[in-house]
């Protein structure tokens, strides 16, 4: 393993700095795993100072699985289907990326049978204001707000299964835009409520108030305000960790154990924002 790398805990729930790993090197297996086990363990790791070209950023994505192709094909990468572009950058007069990524408070794809195990986001521009770098992205985790459940709750929401749709409160609503036929072609999916993270094993409630319109069995005058009480429960701040951009951020959550919101207090084009973003593929929920 590289002796000269470090992790550093965030001081929060979750998140960790990893500092001294080169990712333009290839990692051997040793430091691999140590990288493996610090994002099992803090759920959000933030390798700094990397400079990647988009082949070794999917290579090391690889390391976690499968990584998987951009279905929301007009954010693509033009050369490399594996990468979305998260930006706010236009050219000739369109977004080159996708500009509205992670706006309300979600777990990656959960609208997917098989949602992603994590996720990877590179940062290539990063836009700053006075000195100040705009554009932080919030984590909270789902495990300590399971944790913190009383009991009585974790045993009422055992065995219960939401129904996860992609934009579906908003749509059921009335206030989602239609801006994305391939979006609508995705079919409901039911996971439970409460989900067993398939490596640590530790549970964490697995609902969003964007994605999921109802729980299986319940009527929505009781299943809506519970989705929402428990999406409120995952985002308390002693559960958070805010991410702070730098240029060259590699930064990898773990879907089943957080969610994230991305803020945007920054504007085009008075500011530019790049980020390369890889989902690894994940496995069906339990
Ligand atoms: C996302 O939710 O994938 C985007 C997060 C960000 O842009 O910070």
């Amino acid at each position: 393993m590289d002796a000269s790398m470090q992790v550093v805990p965030s001081g929060s729930a979750i998140g960790a700095d990893i500092l001294g790993a080169d990712l333009s090197r290839g990692l051997d297996a040793a430091t691999f795993r140590a990288i493996e086990a610090a994002f099992n363990e803090r759920s959000v790791v933030c390798l700094r100072d990397q400079h990647l070209t988009e082949e070794q950023f999917i290579a090391f994505a690889k390391r976690f699985g499968e990584v998987e192709i951009i279905f929301l094909t007009h954010y693509a990468h033009p050369r490399y289907p594996e990468i979305m572009l998260v930006s706010n950058i236009q050219e000739n007069g369109r977004n080159i990326g996708h500009v509205d990524a992670g706006r309300v408070w979600h777990t990656d794809m959960s609208y997917t049978a098989t949602p992603p195990r994590a996720t990877l986001l590179y940062a290539i521009d990063v836009p700053e204001e006075a000195g100040r770098v705009l554009g932080d992205t919030l984590f909270a985790s789902a495990v300590a707000a399971y944790d913190g459940l009383p009991e009585a709750m974790k045993r009422r929401l055992e065995g219960l299964r939401a129904v996860h749709r992609v934009s579906g409160r908003r749509k059921k609503t009335g206030t989602g835009k239609e801006d994305n036929p391939l979006r609508d072609r995705q079919p409901d999916v039911l996971h439970p409520v409460i989900r067993t993270h398939p490596v640590t094993g530790r549970k964490a409630i697995y609902v969003s108030e964007g994605e999921c319109t109802g729980i299986v069995g319940m009527e929505d005058a009781e299943a809506l305000p519970l989705l929402a009480d428990l999406a409120q429960r995952i985002i308390r701040k002693d559960y958070q960790y805010r991410h702070r951009w730098r240029k060259g951020d590699v930064l990898i959550w773990d879907n089943p154990a957080v969610q994230h919101i991305a803020l945007r207090d920054y504007e085009w084009p008075r500011h530019r924002r790049l980020m390369h973003r890889i989902t690894v593929g994940g496995s069906a929920t339990y």
